[in-house]
């Protein structure tokens, strides 16, 4: 096992009814900012017990965060926050406003030019602090310290890390997400489902916890994901789904284990030139990821494919491909896409484009920086 050290400060409060927990947990003496999309928390009943428990305190409101949340945007709740005093900063929709929540919080207090936050990694020595209102299971960033930007004016879309971004609670009523679109419910097991073997499906370093770990949030995914997507208001599948979707990326099964994240770089990319969501990139990419690595990752892929497919035969390379598609067939079950043509895109043209990026930015993917640009371009042209 690899050395590794774990902090994770998040309050995480989780259940029914838990969003009138907010008046213990925000801080009294300070301006608060109350964050939020495009209106969905309006849809439900998110606003109105959030508007509720906020009686007393002193608080604005911000809307109109987009889903993977515009740089542009959130600079326009930074000037707001400068004009007006706010001190503290409160998240409420899915990945996308608490990431734009994040960026702000550690704009606001940034001395220079906060895109450098994002394209330089700049150094963040203290953000705001901020709180969270999860709606949606996906991304983790309810217990995570990371943020994913973009930048419209260039199709850009990076993200950073800093413990300074750390929700200091959030909080999860599986209630909520009874109002989700069924795509958005798809794409949050996809990228539950992605997060985990990216951290999991590498090499063996001797670390039968993490592995089983992981295996478990693959193994209840696969086995809810029928009746999350069936049974709209079911409490416990939805219960169950947002506790995988947290665990997946909450630094939990990445102690001491190396990390892929190639998919993830590249996916990115495909969102921030052709506008996909961040798990339909996901579902097409991981499966030919591993097709171009199933040499480094054949003994991962054998023992993902039999602990969590039940997949049976050797210890050969025809067992990993059987895993790779059976991993994709899964996606496929849910009801996702897993090619670029699905969505009108050209390979080739993909292809080029962003490996002239990587080229650009001389990055190397993958959990031994295997992946150059040339195979980059490789991977998607078989996307
Ligand atoms: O904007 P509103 O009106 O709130 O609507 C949202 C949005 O349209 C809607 N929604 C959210 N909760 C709802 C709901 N609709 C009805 N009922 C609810 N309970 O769903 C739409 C999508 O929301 P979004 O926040 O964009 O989705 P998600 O949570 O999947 O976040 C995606 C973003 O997170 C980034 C992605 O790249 C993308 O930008 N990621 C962040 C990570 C992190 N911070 O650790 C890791 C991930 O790998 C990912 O990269
Ligand atoms: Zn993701």
């Amino acid at each position: 096992m690899n050395n590794f050290v774990y902090f994770n400060p998040v309050k995480l409060i989780f259940g029914k009814g838990t969003i009138t927990s907010l008046s213990e947990v925000l801080p009294k003496d300070k301006k608060i900012m109350l964050v939020y999309g495009g209106g969905s928390i309006k849809k439900n009943f998110v606003y109105s017990q959030i508007i509720n428990s906020l009686k007393g305190f002193d608080f604005v409101e911000f809307a109109g965060i987009e889903p993977n949340p515009a740089y542009e945007t959130c600079m326009k709740a930074v000037e707001i926050i400068k004009a007006q005093n706010v001190g503290f900063l409160l998240a409420a929709g899915g990945g996308s406003v608490l990431d734009a929540v994040k960026f702000i919080a550690a704009a606001s207090k940034f001395d220079g030019d906060p895109w450098n936050i994002l394209a330089e990694k700049a150094e963040i020595k203290s953000a705001l602090p901020l709180g969270s209102v999860i709606t949606l299971p996906a991304t983790g960033s309810e217990m995570n310290a990371y943020s994913v930007i973009s930048k419209k004016a260039t199709n850009e879309k990076l993200a950073f890390y800093s413990q300074e971004i750390f929700p200091n609670f959030s909080i999860i009523d599986p209630e909520a997400t009874y109002s989700l679109p069924i795509k958005q419910v798809i794409n949050g097991l996809v990228d539950t489902f992605v997060h985990t073997v990216e951290q999991y499906v590498t090499f063996d370093v001797n670390s039968p916890l993490q592995d089983r770990q992981a295996e478990a949030i693959l193994k209840t995914i696969v086995e809810i994901s029928n009746d999350v997507i069936n049974k709209q208001n079911d409490y416990e599948s939805r219960a169950n789904f947002f506790w995988c979707a947290t665990s997946a990326l909450n630094g939990v099964i990445s102690c001491g284990v190396p990390q892929d994240w190639a998919t993830h770089m590249i996916g990115h990319e495909l969102t921030a030139f052709y506008g996909i969501d961040h798990a339909q990139s996901l579902a097409i990419v991981l499966p030919r990821v591993w097709k171009h690595n199933i040499e480094h990752k054949q003994s991962k892929l054998i023992q993902f494919g039999k602990r969590v497919f039940d997949i049976k035969g050797k210890d050969s390379k025809k067992t990993a491909q059987k895993a790779i598609n059976k991993t994709e067939e899964f996606f496929q079950s849910l009801g996702i896409k897993t090619k670029l043509s699905d969505y009108g895109i050209d390979a080739k043209e993909a292809a080029e484009k962003i490996s002239k990026r990587f080229k650009e930015r001389n990055t190397k993917l993958g959990e031994k920086e295997q992946l150059t640009y040339k195979d980059i371009k490789n991977i998607l042209k078989k996307c």
